[in-house]
C-alpha cells in the first residue's frame, strides 16, 4: 500500500512501493494499448499542472494522465498567472487548495520547492522535477520500460552517461534502480560528474567501455545548458566524441542491450542518431510508459487520499 500523500522523490520510497507504483504502471501500459482508458477512477478529482520551467513530455503526460482517468485538468501557465506579480510558491498553493483541487503536478528550478508546496497544502503534490534534485516519474518511467523489456529489474546492469551533475533523472534512477536490486554505472567528464555519487550508490566508471561493459540498458542524458555556467567542457563536439555514445561502443553492451534517453535529445552529442532510431532504442516506448507512470501515481494517490484525508 502506498503510504504518502504525495510522490515527491524516490529517495523516500520502500522497494515495496516502487514495485506496486511499477505493477499498477504496468496495467495502465496494457490500457493504454487498447481503446478504453478507464475513465471512471478519477471522476470527480482535479488536477492542476504548475510548471515554472519549459516541459513537452511530463507536462503533457500529467495533463493526459488526468484526462484518461476521467479528472477534470487545469494547466497554470506561470509565465501569465499571478507568480508574475510576486505571488509566493506557498500563496499559489494555498489558493489552489481553496479551489478544492486534489493533485498539483509541479516543476521547478528550485531542489526542494515541490517539499515545501506539499508542507503547506492539502492537495497531493506530484514532483515533476526539481532543480538538481529529483525526477521520480521519469526514473520510474525508466525502470517500467526496463522491466517490460527484461521482464525484471534486479541484476540488470544499467549504464548512465552524460551530465550527471545537474541531473535529477540521474538521482531518482540511482535511487530508485538500486533499491530494485539492479547496479547502475556512472560516466561523464570530472566537471560533469558530482564528487560524492559513490555514497548515491553508483559506481563511478573510468571510461566509457567501462559503464557499458556488459551493460543491459545503456542511458544518455541531455547536457543541461541551462543550469552550467559555462567552461565545464570545451565544446559540444569535443563532448560528443569523448563522452557520447556511439555504435562502436554499444558492441561493449549485451546483444540484447537497450539505449534510453529521458528526452529532450541533443541529436548527435549524447547519442548519434542511429542510435536514437535504430533498433534498439526505446526512447519512444519511454514516452508511452511515462503516461502509464503517470496514471499509475494518480490513481494510487487518489486512493491513499480516500483512505486517509
Ligand atoms: N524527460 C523530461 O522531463 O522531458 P520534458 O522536459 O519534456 O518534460
Amino acid at each position: 500500500m502506498f503510504r504518502h500523500k504525495d510522490l515527491l522523490g524516490l529517495q523516500d520510497c520502500t522497494a515495496e512501493e516502487i514495485t506496486e507504483i511499477l505493477d499498477a504502471a504496468d496495467k495502465m501500459r496494457e490500457l493504454l494499448n487498447g481503446k478504453k482508458k478507464k475513465p471512471d477512477l478519477l471522476a470527480g478529482k482535479t488536477l492542476v499542472t504548475l510548471f515554472y520551467e519549459n516541459s513537452t513530455r511530463t507536462r503533457t503526460s500529467f495533463e493526459l494522465a488526468g484526462k484518461y482517468l476521467g479528472a477534470n485538468e487545469v494547466n497554470i501557465s506561470v509565465a501569465a498567472s499571478s507568480v508574475q506579480k510576486g505571488e509566493t510558491l506557498i500563496d499559489t498553493g494555498r489558493t489552489l487548495d481553496d479551489m478544492k483541487i486534489d493533485f498539483i503536478a509541479i516543476r521547478h528550478s528550485m531542489a526542494g520547492a515541490p517539499k515545501l508546496l506539499a508542507e503547506n497544502v492539502k492537495a497531493s503534490v506530484l514532483n515533476g522535477g526539481d532543480g538538481i534534485n529529483e525526477h521520480p516519474t521519469q526514473a520510474l518511467l525508466d525502470m517500467l520500460t526496463l522491466r517490460r523489456k527484461f521482464g525484471k529489474i534486479k541484476g540488470l546492469k544499467v549504464a548512465i552517461l552524460g551530465d550527471i551533475k545537474h541531473s535529477r533523472v540521474a538521482k531518482s534512477n540511482i535511487f530508485g534502480l538500486k533499491k530494485l536490486g539492479a547496479e547502475v554505472w556512472v560516466y561523464a567528464p570530472e566537471t560533469l560528474m558530482p564528487k560524492e555519487i559513490e555514497k548515491l550508490g553508483a559506481k563511478k566508471a573510468s571510461s566509457r567501455e567501462q559503464a557499458i561493459d556488459g551493460a543491459d540498458g545503456v542511458m544518455g542524458l541531455r547536457i543541461q545548458l541551462e543550469r552550467q555556467s559555462g567552461g565545464l567542457f570545451p565544446s559540444l563536439g569535443e563532448y560528443s566524441k569523448f563522452y557520447g555514445v556511439n555504435e562502436n561502443l554499444m558492441k561493449y553492451a549485451k546483444k540484447d542491450a537497450v539505449i534510453l534517453h529521458p528526452g529532450p535529445v541533443n541529436r548527435g552529442v549524447e547519442l548519434t542518431p542511429a542510435l536514437i532510431d535504430g533498433k534498439s532504442s526505446c526512447i519512444n516506448e519511454q514516452v508511452t510508459c511515462g503516461l502509464a507512470v503517470r496514471m499509475a501515481v494518480l490513481k494510487l494517490l487518489a486512493e491513499y487520499r480516500g483512505k486517509n484525508l
